[in-house]
């Protein structure tokens, strides 16, 4: 009979909750203790967390039937984000990305290239006026612009700010307690509630005049047997594709700035790459620049903008001879897993020859999750940033401004403390 994994459970209830919450090396002291599999209590629930690629791998793809997301994660996520791809399993899991996948790949991203090309250069010539900002604020706006341009085809900006507040309000309610009087979820439910109404009216107007945008593909989008998403189905995973698609690309690009200002001879490099192609920027442009694919996979496994996914046990299992009850939460962790010394020599290091002609061991680069679950958004969030990077390179300079922190802070996403204050100007000799 084999035993439970390494670790303790720390306090009746509460368990480590705090140390999890507070301890930004809470996953890494435990795996230096343990190994791969260790548990412990977290939010209310016996936990255990899985670190490194054969672990990874276990809980994404070999073992995935022992797991589901919806139990990994509190309440407040089921009531705000509603019937969507996060809290589905199975079957309607499977559907409902069948339907939803062909809005952010291949023709459809072509499409949307012209709009995004377009928001970017706006923001562009802004950021120059202001020469001096919070470049976290900044490429948030402008991530949210895109996003509620791109799915909802929104038309204008006070628009878009009113849904960016919302969604402001909405987010601040995941990790509330809403059995406590005055929590932060009941306005959060009430954010939740103005944003389906809102697309309600997007809906109905698309049915009578579909346009270009990914809500009409979604209105349209039907599979093999004429199955289509219900009215409600549409609403619930517009409101979750938009909460998934801004926050995360915004983190990812704060990084790559700060990390190409500290790395002045990446700079020149990946600027030097840039300067091989013809003025505009296109698609096809996009997929042939290995040096910055290379700097974004850097970035992507020094700085992933989710630290780890939870899962609910639904099923026991056994891995490296431990044993898991159902009933458990696990966490697989990415941060930790991308700096692992087996899998990253020197894996504090911003190196981005790493990536140079090396073959990766599956599940150890996994930002943006993996198995039949890996983000829906990947393309297109490969896509934005790509597109902001090139034009960066090629026409702008950008320098840290002094009394700044620059460490990350954790929740509720991976970003610099003071969210990256910058002088931002265009270069003299750009292209
Ligand atoms: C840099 C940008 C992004 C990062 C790092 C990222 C990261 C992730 C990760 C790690 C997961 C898996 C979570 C888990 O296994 O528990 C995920 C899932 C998901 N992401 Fe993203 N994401 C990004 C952008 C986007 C965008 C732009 C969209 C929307 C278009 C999006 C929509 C989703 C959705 C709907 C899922 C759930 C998929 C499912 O359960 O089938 N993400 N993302």
């Amino acid at each position: 009979m084999s035993l439970l994994p390494p670790g303790k459970f720390g306090l009746p209830f509460v368990g480590e909750t705090f140390e999890f919450l507070l301890d930004p090396q809470f996953v890494e002291k435990r795996y230096r203790k343990h190994g791969a599999v260790f548990k412990s209590r977290i939010l209310g629930k016996p936990a255990v967390f899985m670190v490194g690629a054969e672990a990874v791998e276990f809980l994404l793809s070999t073992g995935f039937e022992n797991f589901t997301w919806r139990d990994g994660y509190p309440e407040t996520f089921q009531k705000l984000l509603g019937r969507s791809l996060f809290v589905q399993e199975g079957e309607e899991h499977r559907r409902n990305r069948r339907l939803i996948m062909p809005a952010f790949h291949g023709a459809a991203l072509a499409r949307y290239f012209d709009t995004m090309d377009k928001l970017i250069n706006k923001y562009l010539v802004k950021w120059e006026q202001q020469y001096e900002f919070k470049w976290f604020d900044e490429f948030k706006q402008l991530t949210f612009e895109i996003a509620s341009q791109i799915f909802l085809g929104t038309a204008n900006s006070d628009e878009t700010k009113q849904l960016s507040d919302l969604f402001a309000t909405l987010t601040a309610g995941f990790f509330a307690f809403p059995k406590l009087p005055g929590s932060k979820f009941h306005q959060s439910m009430k954010a939740r509630q103005a944003l389906l109404a809102h697309l309600d009216q997007v809906i109905e107007s698309r049915r009578e005049h579909p346009t270009d945008d990914a809500l009409s593909l979604l209105i349209q989008a039907e599979d093999e047997n004429g199955d289509r998403l219900s009215h409600t189905e549409i609403r619930d995973q517009a409101l979750l594709l938009l909460f998934a698609g801004h926050e995360t690309t915004t983190t990812m690009l704060t990084w790559f700035a700060l990390e190409l200002a500290q790395h002045p001879d990446v700079l020149e490099k990946a600027r030097s790459e840039q300067s091989t192609f013809e003025h505009p920027i296109t698609l096809d442009q996009l997929s042939k620049m290995p040096y910055l694919d290379q700097i974004w996979n850097e970035v992507e496994r020094l700085h992933p903008p989710v630290p780890g996914g939870f899962r609910g046990v639904i099923k026991p299992f056994e891995f490296n001879g431990y044993r898991i009850p159902q009933g458990w939460m696990a966490q697989y962790s990415i941060y930790f897993t991308h700096r692992l010394p087996e899998l990253y020599p020197n894996p504090d290091v911003f190196d981005v020859d790493r990536w140079k002609d090396t073959k990766q061991k599956p599940f150890s680069l996994i930002g943006f999750g993996g198995g039949s679950r890996i983000c829906i958004g990947l393309a297109f969030a490969k896509l934005e940033m790509k597109l902001i990077a090139a034009h960066l390179l090629r026409n702008y300079t950008w320098e840290l401004l002094p009394n700044q922190s620059l460490q990350p802070v954790f929740i509720p996403t991976i970003r610099p403390k003071d969210g990256l204050k910058v002088r931002f100007q265009r270069q003299q000799e750009g292209f």
